[in-house]
């Protein structure tokens, strides 16, 4: 079992807002300073969710393509997986105001619940510390002057590049063992700290085995994440890397 992490400042303690490190479409985050009395400290990470507007019907297309499109990508991450209830299925598969409320309740606990088990399970994921109603508060990835950049930043010699690749492969295997499909697994969305690659950004990740769609996002992701490392000049097929990774299942 892997054993908790010791540079955690545990309860009573004291947060402090660093300020904004980024500001996405979905999120923001925040750089938290948390101390206890004894003078101990750690810098953790806090990811807060922007508000999903719940909009009468009708008033959604007005906000444009990109929002209405945003919320049929949940229906479709989102079938199978969390609503059992027929009522709450057709709620959300309509897109009433009603299934647009369930679909912003759930999001916040999900990538806790996600990468809480990648991490239990050895994955490189941020350590995720805990959640609220619209925040998520995980391990910074970085030190006292920078965090770490994501990968499609990080300026990677030829032998890191590959160092980078298995990397992402290891962590790929142990998402199909869990069986997890990440779902926007992008160079934006790993990160490239002391020669290692995490995995973040996990909101969208679906259970392969319940959700119709699960294989599919796998095959994006492996498909996508090649692409990129072959355009920076690893010689990498995501076809058959992908089809590698089906025998880790
Ligand atoms: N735990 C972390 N440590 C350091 N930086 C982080 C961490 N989590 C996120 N970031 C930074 O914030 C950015 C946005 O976070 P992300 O989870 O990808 O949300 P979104 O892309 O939905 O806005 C990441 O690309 C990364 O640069
Ligand atoms: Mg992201």
């Amino acid at each position: 079992m892997r054993s908790l992490p010791d540079w955690l400042v545990a309860e009573p303690f004291t947060d402090i807002d660093l300020g904004v490190l980024k500001s996405g479409k979905e999120a923001q985050i925040h750089v938290i300073q948390r101390s206890d009395d004894t003078g101990r400290s750690c810098i953790i990470a806090r990811k807060r969710y922007l508000p999903r507007e719940v909009k009468q019907k009708g008033t959604l297309e007005a906000l444009g393509v990109q929002r209405a499109s945003t919320f049929r990508h949940d229906v479709e991450y989102r079938e199978g997986r969390q609503f059992r209830k027929t009522r709450d299925r057709r709620a959300v598969e309509r897109m009433s105001t009603y299934g647009k409320r369930l679909l912003q309740d759930r999001w916040t606990g999900h990538e806790y619940e996600i990468m809480s088990r990648l991490w239990k399970a050895g994955a490189s994921v941020p350590y995720p510390i805990s959640y609220g109603e619209d925040t998520f508060d995980l391990e910074f990835i970085g030190d006292t002057t920078s965090a770490a950049p994501q990968l499609f930043a990080a300026r990677l010699a030829k032998a890191e590049l590959a160092s980078a690749f298995d990397q992402v492969y290891q962590g790929l295997c142990v998402l199909m063992a869990e069986g997890i499909a990440h779902g926007d697994l992008s160079a934006y969305n790993l990160l490239w700290w002391q020669d290692q690659v995490w995995f973040i950004d996990l909101p969208q990740a679906v259970d392969i085995a319940s959700n119709p769609q699960g294989l599919n996002y796998v095959h994006r992701d492996v498909v996508n994440i090649c692409t990129w490392f072959d355009r920076k000049g690893l010689d990498v097929d995501g076809e058959e890397v992908f089809a590698q990774l089906l025998c880790e299942m």
